[in-house]
């Protein structure tokens, strides 16, 4: 058994600034993937904050935006330090040797982002999350960090309310390992691989919300699933919102600009959830292409441009669909992006046992897979990598801080049997004679869940997709590999995955079903207005013998009481 003051799981923006911040101690970062493919890195447009370096902006301004953007369900003590800190934490990163975007006098340059009123988003050309994920990974090998790529984290050690570790797989020698230590981070991004059409890298399945759910803890907010309005047609690899920022139109197959009927105030830069539900209506409408997809169209913007700030999509497209953004329009249509919901923290990144405000000694969240709340039921665009990067920091400070006033104490006892346990679900699973297929169950509720809890929903609609969920759980019981090998076993790793997706869709879907109202990126057809009197709460989602059980807790509202959102 190996002991560490601190183990963080995952490698994004938000897991290596925690490193950093732990590095006075021994921390260890275990990853699925090596640390710099982690999929903060596919983050293109840029990172936010109120620099004021295009136009005045202030923190305030940043704060309304925010809270507007999320309908108003994002908690506003949360935003205030978001929006707060943001300009020292992009300062820091110049600091550290981020590459940003530069305006002719060499200020940080910022581009204009759906939902905000002012160009506050701070740029890389489109390589944004590369450049802010590289950047952290040279420091934490500058500070030695321990870094376990390629081990699949598989159970928390959480007893008495007191986090004491956990139990990974390490997929090079198919052994399992236990960590022993004081504080345990999660931090394993987002999990958009529920969805057929998503923005989501391959390894994006939810691994983080298993080791909540396992250890009894809940979720909140998991039927928040942002739309991102511009993947590629038929595939959903992202195609940067920065576009639209640096002038792209969006164009139905009549070659109108169909924004100007949905939101006539900020057209092709309105937030993701209006723009999406306006691709969808167009294509319910018949204004569509072939495809069900609508056209991004930047070749107004000229090769000199799009060559500067967009040189990763002109490639992308290129590349996967065949189309010169240069020459001509890119099919694109709503992709699964984002997921607002994940595991309910504090500010300082505690993680929360209940709706009550119990937290979990030694155990910490941060970025996609932690709810703080400060996307509510609807991001901005740029406020992901600021707000990995920042709760990351704050997180990673609170585990130092932590780490300080409990460093003379002796470990907490590592619970007796658990790494058993886990060897002996390991085993069932290499030795089950079938006859289904992990990976054909996970494609199953891939297309289910886009087509039935996508950008629309109804209750008929979810029920179905539950109906489908609860089948395909099920059947997942009988699943057999052919891969009985220790070494890079995939097929088993997949298994692991797939059991993930199938566990927090779930949730989505219960969440999604239970919330009569639209608000944000929920849209129900039957419900389609917003209910401030019945649903401005939480969902806090809590897995138990008997199913799930959906309790609800109040949103923190501050200065800005809710309104009607208008664009
Ligand atoms: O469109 C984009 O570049 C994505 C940015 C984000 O999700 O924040």
């Amino acid at each position: 058994m190996d002991q560490f003051d601190v183990v963080i799981v995952g490698a994004g923006l938000a897991g290596l600034r925690a490193a950093i911040a732990c590095k006075d101690h021994k921390v260890a970062v275990i990853t699925k993937v090596y640390p710099t493919r982690s999929h903060s890195g596919a983050a293109q447009g840029g990172i936010a904050a109120s620099l004021g370096n295009a136009t005045e902006d202030d923190w305030k301004a940043h704060m309304f935006d925010t809270v507007k953007g999320s309908d108003y369900l994002g908690d506003q003590d949360a935003i205030e330090i978001l929006v707060k800190e943001a300009p020292s934490l992009i300062y820091e990163f110049e600091h550290m040797g981020a590459a940003f975007s530069r305006t002719q006098e060499g200020k940080i340059a910022q581009r204009p982002f759906g939902g905000h009123s002012n160009p506050r988003s701070c740029y890389a050309a489109d390589w944004t999350g590369h450049t802010l994920l590289h950047t952290l990974w040279e420091q934490c090998v500058k500070h030695g960090v321990q870094f376990y790529p390629e081990y699949h984290a598989l159970a928390l050690a959480v007893e008495d309310n007191i986090c004491r570790g956990l139990v990974a797989y390490d997929i090079h020698t198919g052994n399992l390992r236990t960590f022993h230590s004081r504080a345990v981070m999660i931090a394993t991004g987002g999990y958009g691989r529920a969805f057929k059409i998503t923005s989501n890298a391959g390894a994006n399945t939810g691994d983080g919300l298993h080791l909540a759910l396992r250890a009894g803890l809940p979720l909140q907010d998991m039927e928040f699933v942002q739309f991102h309005p511009t993947g590629f047609k038929g595939l959903g690899i992202l195609v940067t919102e920065g576009a639209r920022g640096e002038g792209a139109y969006l164009k139905n197959k009549d070659g109108d600009r169909f924004m100007d009927w949905y939101a006539p105030g900020k057209m092709e830069l309105a937030p993701r959830d209006v723009i999406s539900r306006a691709i969808q209506q167009e294509v319910f409408d018949g204004r569509g292409f072939p495809g069900d997809c609508v056209h991004l169209d930047l070749t107004h913007l000229g090769a000199a441009k799009i060559e500067e700030r967009l040189p990763q999509i002109t490639d992308l497209s290129v590349s996967f669909v065949g189309v010169d953004p240069r020459k001509d329009p890119i099919p694109i249509q709503p992709t699964a992006h984002y997921s607002m919901g994940g595991i309910p923290t504090t500010k300082e990144g505690q993680v929360f046992a209940d709706e009550q405000g119990t937290v979990v000694q030694g155990l910490y969240a941060a970025g996609e897979c932690a709810c703080v709340s400060v996307h509510g039921a609807n991001r901005l665009g740029t406020n992901s990598l600021l707000e990995a990067a920042l709760f990351g920091r704050r997180a990673g400070e609170a585990i130092h801080t932590f780490l300080k006033e409990t460093g003379e104490q002796s470990l907490p006892d590592f619970p007796e049997g658990l790494e058993a346990e886990v060897a002996t679900e390991i085993d069932d699973l290499l030795e089950a004679p079938g006859p289904e297929n992990a990976m054909a169950l996970r494609q199953e509720l891939q297309a289910e869940m886009s087509d039935k809890c996508g950008v629309f929903r109804s209750q008929k609609y979810l029920e179905e997709c539950l109906a489908k969920i609860k089948e395909l759980q099920v059947r997942f019981h009988t699943i057999g590999l052919k891969d009985k090998g220790k070494a890079f076993n995939t097929e088993l790793t997949e298994a692991f995955e797939t059991r993930n997706l199938l566990e927090f869709a779930e949730l989505i879907v219960q969440g999604a079903l239970a919330r009569e109202e639209s608000r944000g990126a929920h849209a129900r057809s039957d419900f389609p207005k917003r209910d401030d009197d019945g649903w401005l709460k939480h969902t806090v989602a809590f897995r138990t013998d008997k199913g799930l059980k959906l309790r609800y807790k109040s949103v923190v509202i501050g200065d800005y009481e809710p309104q009607e959102r208008k664009y």
